[in-house]
């Protein structure tokens, strides 16, 4: 099947790659986007991702103390975006505690929490009490209309999803929701009808592929051959997700851009890029590692020194020059992409 020719709307990650590399190479960068994995526990058990098999091994917390020593830092003073994920977030018994922390030293920034929307009581309690909630995001998973269940290994995930969904859309109207789903082998077939049941409900959706991320997702199983066979996809399945992507990005302007690198990189393309993900940007693991990168190793751990001892630090500079000086092939970045 011939597919659809995409426009190279590139112009405007070029100029902001620029900037950065620039920036980058003199030291000059401070801090606007950091993600805390506020926990590694779940109460889901993902196919695709193996968050939950770490029980087997213990867990981790971002602790409070923790979140406050980084988010205190002079280096991230001017943070804008601040993403709390997990695990489950809402599994953080002080989850109110660690957003009012957040509130109170950086008042203005925009929080995005993701979610698998499961705990609807804790969610519906969280945004009641939430100090300035125009300013938070709220993202719940959802890999499927009929596969969730499936996806999740949890029987009823998908019914608790969408109470959760329907609840917050009644109470908190102005609440910027939107639906995640993560193509794999297993439900690729279903992101159309998602799509349709999104639009249906005014939800944007967001799509990613699957990811094997050592450092993040799938620790465990990445060490596993047998396993690795959930991270690629038959030409047919390939087809059918490029089909539904071209569709629904039609005039869609710079997502086009990332749709050509995912279009090309599903079809087993060298993805000749430099890296477009922001260099100002910071993901903290729930046990204190430090990532500039999560396809690279961590650059520190917080429990150990401050956000300023280590993004000056070597690792961080042998990191950061690996990704301005060469074609990174790892990923197609951006990683995700908004419907
Ligand atoms: C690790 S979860 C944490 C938040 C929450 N538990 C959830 O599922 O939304 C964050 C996001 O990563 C996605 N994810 C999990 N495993 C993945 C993988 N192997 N590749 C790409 N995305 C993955 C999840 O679907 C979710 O949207
Ligand atoms: S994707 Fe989210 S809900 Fe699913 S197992 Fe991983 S952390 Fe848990
Ligand atoms: S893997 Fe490579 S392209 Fe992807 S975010 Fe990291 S440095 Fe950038």
């Amino acid at each position: 099947m011939k597919l659809p020719k995409l426009d190279n709307t590139s112009l405007l990650y070029n100029l902001r790659d620029s900037k950065n590399l620039f920036l980058s190479r003199f030291n000059l960068i401070s801090i606007d986007t950091i993600t805390l994995m506020l926990s590694d526990r779940c109460n889901l058990r993902c196919r695709m991702c193996d968050m939950w098999e770490k029980e087997k091994f213990g867990y981790s917390d971002l602790s409070l103390a923790i979140i406050k020593k980084i988010l205190i830092s002079s280096d991230v003073k001017r943070v804008r975006y601040l993403s709390l994920t997990g695990g489950e977030p809402f599994l953080r018994e002080d989850i109110a505690n660690i957003y009012a922390l957040i509130r109170s030293l950086h008042p203005r920034c925009r929080v995005t929490i993701s979610s698998n929307g499961v705990l609807t009581g804790k969610i519906i309690k969280f945004f009641s009490g939430a100090n300035n909630p125009r300013n938070i995001s709220l993202e719940i998973s959802m890999h499927g209309i009929t596969s969730h269940d499936h996806m999740t290994q949890s029987k009823g995930s998908l019914r608790q999803s969408e109470q959760t969904i329907g609840e917050i859309q009644k109470r908190f109207p102005k609440l910027k929701l939107s639906v995640k789903f993560v193509i794999t082998p297993w439900n690729y077939n279903e992101i159309e009808k998602t799509f349709d049941y999104c639009q249906e409900r005014g939800l944007p959706l967001i799509v990613k592929m699957i990811e094997n991320v050592k450092s993040y997702t799938n620790s465990i199983r990445y060490e596993e051959n047998t396993k690795q066979k959930i991270f690629s996809f038959t030409e047919d399945q390939l087809q059918d997700i490029l089909c539904f992507l071209n569709r629904v990005n039609n005039n869609k302007g710079v997502n086009r851009y990332f749709i050509e690198y995912l279009v090309g990189s599903l079809q087993g393309k060298p993805i000749n890029k430099q890296c477009l993900v922001s260099r100002k940007s910071l993901f903290f693991n729930a046990n204190g590692d430090i990532y500039n990168c999560r396809n690279f190793e961590p650059i520190g751990n917080i429990k150990e020194g401050d956000v300023t001892l280590h993004i000056t630090g070597y690792k961080n500079r042998i990191c950061r020059q690996q990704r301005d000086s060469s074609i990174c092939q790892k990923c197609v970045a951006l990683p995700r992409f908004l419907i």
